[in-house]
């Protein structure tokens, strides 16, 4: 992230307070202007001008900012340089390369103090058009290998059409190098965007597609579509992470974005690494070639953490655009919306509840409201979902940082204390959860599976009500005291939970489920239930029912691979007859 250079415009600091700086005297300063301020010009972004004075946010530590300080107008907003290498590669809040091993060139970086080491890093271009063709913005210009694990295909920008006159040859380039000429524009390989404004395309698309997580509770229950905006609220250590890098890891997504925001670096460390391990089945690369990853941990700098859910954002808009189905997790959009509150309170704005800005609900919606699945401008149907983490203080979910989520988001994965406590991993609860996409998406699976996912979806959501209700009932009561068919539910219930929903994140077989497996998981459950009932008509006692062993069921998901359905449908008929032999 970098500034154009404008006409520079010179003020100067009147006064600083943490990230918040204040300063008069740059003249026709603009909202969202970047200003550099003192001898390191740190980056700060306008956020209030009355007069000649301005209020800024800083992105960097202000450790050393004395009124008096130059303050100088960049004529230019928050911008990201858009370009090849940026998946496997880790980046700051305001996307600068953190990795050392691989270095990323920004035009005018070379020559800031800050990152006067950076290098130029060459790439290959491949051109796919001729001179002469008439093309719109988001019309392929070109390729350019070895920029990741997906194809990286650089565009015709947003704003710029017209005749190509003139395209690079196959060549090295760099960065900044023009590659083309279209329409009298020139077309640079790394493109500039402003992070806070979504990048435009054609339309919405309609259709609700599934975007398959591997973990069964999202895929079988509380599923999200491509292009829609999913949150995981959950206390202290219910399993947020662990969640997120699951679908990090494991999502039908062809690029992932990973913003860890305000988090600790460790995780993020496991992030890189355990990316770094795993092989993509459908590459054969490793995940880390389809991840970029925007690292603003709890110890860097705290504006930046507000940048970096937009830069997330921004980077995910730019491989949609190339075709791409996109997947930007955000952990945490809590420690994201304290930095909002932090900087509202020293600029001494009016506060709103429990002292988060008045603008709180607005800010989550502008980023939630960034998903989308989309025809591209240049005619791709491609998406951005987005997917953040949500860590009430003292897990009070009534808070309004989750409260207010709830109201954007299409599917809510609500992380349960008590599922949690008792090693029920993933703890989402599946009476606080909702997917707004479920009707949408059994209809995709019923056209093109041609499977009965949503009548599985509902008969589990009641078998497990019902369950739960029995449950309550038999603590009172006593589960003796219920009749046979109620005794069966609540063993129903306990297969379902420990046979299907729960999946350890850590087993090599378990750790992601394909939907057929899933699938077949639910099948196997559901048809020893049916089983079970239709014993209990036939006369058969419930106390001998729940003393079968039900190991076949409850340990088919560890003993078969990840997509073997099959293994899981031989299971079902071995299980059928141990029970047979009951009556
Ligand atoms: N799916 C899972 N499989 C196995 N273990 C899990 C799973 N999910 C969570 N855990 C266990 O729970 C622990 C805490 O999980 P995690 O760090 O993801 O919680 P968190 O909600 O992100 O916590 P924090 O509030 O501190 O950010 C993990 O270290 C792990 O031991
Ligand atoms: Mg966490």
């Amino acid at each position: 992230m970098d500034a154009v250079a404008g006409t520079p415009r010179n003020g100067r600091v009147v006064r600083v307070s943490g990230p918040l700086i204040e300063i008069e005297g740059v003249a026709e300063l603009s909202m969202l202007e970047l200003v550099a301020i003192g001898p390191n010009r740190i980056s700060s972004e306008t956020v209030a001008i009355t007069g000649d004075r301005a209020v800024l946010q800083a992105y960097e530590y202000t450790g050393g900012v004395t009124p008096g300080d130059v303050a100088t107008g960049t004529g230019d907003q928050l911008v990201g340089l858009l370009g090849p290498g940026l998946l496997g590669q880790v980046f700051d809040g305001l996307l600068r390369p953190l990795s050392s091993a691989e270095l990323w060139l920004t035009p005018d970086r070379a020559s800031s103090t800050q990152d006067a080491a950076t290098l130029a890093r060459e790439w290959t271009f491949v051109p796919a058009v001729a001179v002469g063709t008439a093309l719109e913005s988001g019309d392929l210009l070109g390729t350019v290998p070895d920029a990741g694990s997906v194809e990286h295909r650089v565009l015709v920008p947003p704003g710029v059409s017209g005749e190509l006159s003139w395209l690079v040859e196959s060549a090295v380039v760099h960065a900044s190098d023009v590659i083309a000429q279209v329409g009298g524009h020139d077309v640079t390989l790394a493109e500039r965007w402003p992070v806070r404004r979504a990048r435009p395309f054609r339309a919405r698309a309609t259709e609700a597609v599934p975007l398959h997580t591997g973990q069964r509770v999202l895929d079988l229950i509380y599923p999200l579509a491509k292009g829609s905006a999913a949150a995981v609220p959950g206390g202290f250590g219910t399993g947020k992470t662990l969640l997120l890098q699951q679908i990090a890891k494991w999502s039908d997504a062809d690029v992932i974005v990973y913003v860890g925001c305000g988090e600790r670096g460790n995780e993020m460390a496991d992030v890189l690494q355990g990316l770094s391990e795993l092989v993509d089945s459908r590459t054969g690369g490793r995940l880390i070639d389809r991840t970029v990853i925007i690292a603003n941990t709890s110890n860097m700098p705290m504006m930046a953490r507000e940048a970096s859910i937009y830069t997330g954002i921004t980077v995910a808009e730019y491989y949609r655009d190339m075709g791409y189905d996109v997947v930007v997790i955000a952990d945490s959009t809590s420690r994201w919306a304290e930095a909002l509150r932090e900087f509202a309170n020293r600029n001494g704005d009016l506060p709103a509840e429990e002292g988060y800005p008045a603008n709180l609900a607005s800010r989550l919606a502008a980023f939630y409201e960034r998903a989308a699945r989309v025809t591209t401008l240049g005619g791709r149907t491609a998406s951005v979902t987005v997917i953040g983490a949500v860590s009430p203080p003292g897990g009070d979910m009534t808070e309004p940082v989750t409260t207010d989520t709830q109201r954007f988001v299409r599917s809510l994965w609500r992380l349960d204390r008590d599922l949690a406590y008792s090693r029920h991993y993933p703890a989402v609860s599946w009476t606080g959860s909702f997917a707004r996409d479920a009707d949408a998406i059994g209809l995709w699976y019923q056209a093109v599976q041609h499977s009965n996912w949503s009548a599985r979806r509902a008969r589990v959501i009641s078998l497990l009500a019902e369950a739960d209700r029995l449950a309550s009932l038999a603590e009172i009561i006593g589960a003796t005291s219920l009749p046979g068919h109620e005794r069966v539910v609540l063993l129903g219930g306990r297969l379902l939970r420990d046979g299907v929903l729960m999946q350890s994140a850590l087993s090599a077989n378990d750790a992601f489920c394909s939907a057929e497996k899933g699938a077949a998981l639910l099948d196997l459950c559901l048809a020893v239930i049916d089983k079970c009932q239709e014993l209990i008509e036939r006369g058969v006692v419930a106390t001998s029912i729940e003393q079968a062993d039900f190991g076949l069921v409850l340990r088919a998901k560890e003993e078969t691979g990840p997509s073997d359905a099959q293994g899981v449908a031989d299971r079902r008929d071995e299980a059928l007859a141990l029970l047979e032999a009951l009556s």
